[in-house]
């Protein structure tokens, strides 16, 4: 084998105020594979990650809960890991971005970045919440399109017209912290002077560290200009302080991709290792960042640049990958798709879902489907079906009538079997190598197909029961267990549970990607256990009614919130409306509708069209619920609604009620729905 490569690998550090769930495991899983692959082809591989602790939603969230933010990053930090080590994902060294290591680098690097003459300050106007003393993310301000009209909108676009627009034009603007008028504040702000570094990210994002979709992407991204970078947020703010500043602290996002170098730095202390071997300009070492698709800018060009800006060197690659669809669509709560990983473990085993992702899993960066029918049939069919069934048919045999014992002499075809999947090592291992899983997967269940048909050829049950055929039966066996060991080595990346449950059961202490290489003979094995069971559907079922269940228990918690993507959905931070009187409540006519028809409003992400039977005739109704639920789970139920509501004329029509439901937001919104009895029309009291 060639020489030992020094391999350092992350997987992006997720946020610490909510669950890891499917969405997050495509690349856990992806990674955790190749790193147990380059270690098993014998290299050094070091795979490290962490909790992205820093920030105001994390910041609000411990507020929220009434604990410090360190209280609940450790909290979140310890549930992560039990989730990962759910699923077997191996890290090498499991951090925080709220650790000592961190703020050493990310002090370090700010200030040679300013030494270097790349920070600049630049005096920014900002939203700020007068009641809470602080100023607000645009995420954190909700009020009025100022294009259509919408209520309830975010700081930076309308999801109901897609307008784009600067938080002092939406109009009633509210801070979704305290629900007080935000004001104006001017602030000083630094920024990380990205365009400095233009010339070395135009040559290093075309210099093949990067996917081709990807890099073409960064080609349009330099046509518009690199903007420089805002990278201090004010106190109050969950981080760490920058350097030199009083009251200023790092933006979440400067310190998160750092938290790989302070994670690498823990590892390096316990492990004795030199930290600028891998890190260093002339580091020798490889260095790989997987991350999904919507992080690239941060991955490919502040990173990079910083790194640069620095005097650290830049990474070997960045691996980007798609999204997790379930059924062809986004995770739904409602439909119970929205599956966090301790959900899953409670009723299916980690590796079905580890080899699923795997048969999908490739080099490019389009979206994943987590079919779940396709998900049984194919777990079912390729790994009990396929795989461990060559064990269990040739097993008892060796057991019962061989002492345990696998045969010497072996004849030319079947050596010629074993040679031909022998052959196939290195095709498979560069298909492991370039992220091709889903063909490393078809290549490897090809070969069970043939190891089955030689099963079937030789048929050792007919063997077993005619006189004087002990040699060729023993053969037999040997040979298909032979085989199903190659397979189990060449899963083992995938499925390192069985692999290592097969592994015991041919009395070996380890499988390097070598040990496919050459056969066992005369060699004794254990008895055989069952290594893997049959896939229910009933079981994929009852998860996602758990799921469905798990997720409306939480619902009146707040929904966690991202940083920057995402904000926070309506929640419990949102503030008490103004008081009305008994009066003004009277006025409501609340009527129960029927939902006769409900579809999708193309333009608009966030509405839903209704038409409703209120009993006294037909309504439409233009409903803000499409994050939680299908159209077509609409149809038939029955709602309230608030049947005096003046008609809007929207964009898209005539909106002539409101429809009433209750719940945080995004995913998780329950529209009211009326006991069985009720009738379209009959008033609510
Ligand atoms: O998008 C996210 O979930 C971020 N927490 C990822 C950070 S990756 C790295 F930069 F730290
Ligand atoms: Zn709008």
């Amino acid at each position: 084998m060639s020489s030992v490569r020094k391999i350092l690998i992350t997987s992006a550090l997720p946020y610490a105020n909510g669950p890891i769930h499917l969405g997050h495991l495509v690349e856990y899983i992806q990674t955790d594979i190749w790193s147990r692959f380059q270690k098993q082809r014998g290299h050094n591989c070091i795979y490290v990650c962490a909790d992205d602790a820093h920030g105001t939603p994390i910041m609000l969230r411990a507020q929220s809960e009434g604990i410090t933010p360190e209280a609940l990053i450790a909290r979140i930090s310890q549930e992560h890991q039990q989730d990962f080590a759910g699923f077997n994902i191996a890290f090498d060294q499991y951090h925080s971005t709220h650790s000592e290591e961190n703020r050493f680098y990310a002090s370090y690097i700010y200030n040679q970045l300013k030494a270097n003459n790349h920070i600049s300050r630049k005096t920014i106007k900002q939203a700020f919440d007068p009641e809470k003393q602080m100023f607000l993310p645009d995420r954190f301000i909700k009020g009025t399109c100022p294009k259509c009209g919408a209520l309830d909108q975010y700081g930076d676009n309308c999801e109901v017209c897609g307008a784009t627009y600067s938080p002092t034009e939406l109009k009633d603007p509210k801070s979704v912290v305290s629900g007080a008028t935000p004001i104006e504040k001017d602030s000083e702000h630094l920024f990380f002077e990205l365009g400095h570094f233009e010339p070395m990210l135009k040559e290093w994002t075309q210099g093949g560290h990067l996917q081709t979709q990807i890099a073409n992407k960064l080609s349009e991204w330099f046509e518009s200009g690199l903007q420089k970078w805002d990278i201090s947020r004010d106190a109050p703010y969950f981080g760490f302080e920058i350097p030199g500043e009083d009251q200023k602290f790092f933006y979440v996002w400067l310190d998160a991709p750092i938290g790989y170098l302070a994670s690498f730095k823990a590892y390096c202390d316990k492990n004795n290792i030199n930290f600028d071997d891998y890190w260093a300009k002339d580091s020798d070492a490889e260095l790989y960042h997987f991350i999904g698709k919507d992080i690239v800018y941060f991955h490919a060009l502040f990173f990079p640049a910083m790194l640069a800006g620095a005097g650290f060197r830049t990474p070997s690659a960045i691996f980007a990958h798609g999204f997790l669809t379930v059924d062809g669509a986004k995770m739904s709560k409602s439909r119970g798709t929205f599956i966090m990983a301790s959900t899953y473990l409670k009723h299916l085993n980690p590796e079905y879902l580890r080899y699923y992702f795997a048969t999908k899993l490739n080099s490019r960066i389009d979206d994943l489907d987590l079919n779940l029918d396709d998900f049984v049939q194919r777990v079912n069919s390729d790994l009990i079906g396929k795989v461990v069934n060559i064990a269990s048919r040739c097993a008892g045999f060796v057991t019962k009538r061989f002492e345990g014992q696998l045969n010497q002499a072996w004849s030319s075809e079947a050596q010629n079997l074993f040679d031909s999947f022998s052959a196939k090592s290195e095709a498979i291992a560069q298909l492991y190598e370039n992220r091709e899983y889903s063909q490393a997967m078809r290549d490897i269940m090809a070969l069970a197909d043939k190891a089955n048909e030689y099963i079937a050829d030789t048929a050792p049950w007919v063997l077993a029961k005619q006189e004087g055929k002990e040699a060729e039966l023993h053969e037999s066996v040997s040979v298909g267990l032979n085989l199903f060991r190659l397979l189990m080595i060449y899963l083992a990346p995938v499925l390192p549970e069985t692999s290592a449950k097969a592994r015991e059961f041919f009395n070996e202490t380890e499988w390097s990607w070598d040990s496919a290489k050459a056969p066992l003979r005369a060699h004794t094995i254990a008895p055989y256990q069952a290594l893997l069971t049959r896939l229910d559907m009933t079981q994929v079922e009852k998860m996602l009614e758990d799921s469905k269940q798990t997720l409306q228990a939480t619902a009146t918690k707040p929904a966690p919130v991202a940083e920057p993507a995402a904000a926070p959905a309506q929640s419990a931070f949102d503030p008490i409306a103004p008081e009305i009187s008994i009066e003004d409540f009277a006025k409501i006519d609340f009527r129960i509708a029927k939902i006769l028809n409900a579809e999708a409003v193309p333009e608009a992400n966030k509405l839903l069209k209704l038409t409703l039977d209120i009993g006294l005739g037909e309504r439409q109704v233009f409903a803000g619920i499409k994050s939680a639920y299908e159209p077509e789970d609409l149809i038939g139920k029955l709602t309230v609604m608030v049947a005096n509501l003046a008609p809007r004329k929207m964009r898209f029509g005539l909106s002539e009620g409101m429809v009433l439901a209750a719940g945080p937001g995004g995913k998780d919104l329950f529209i009211l729905n009326p006991d069985e009895g009720a009738q379209p029309g009959m008033r609510v009291k």
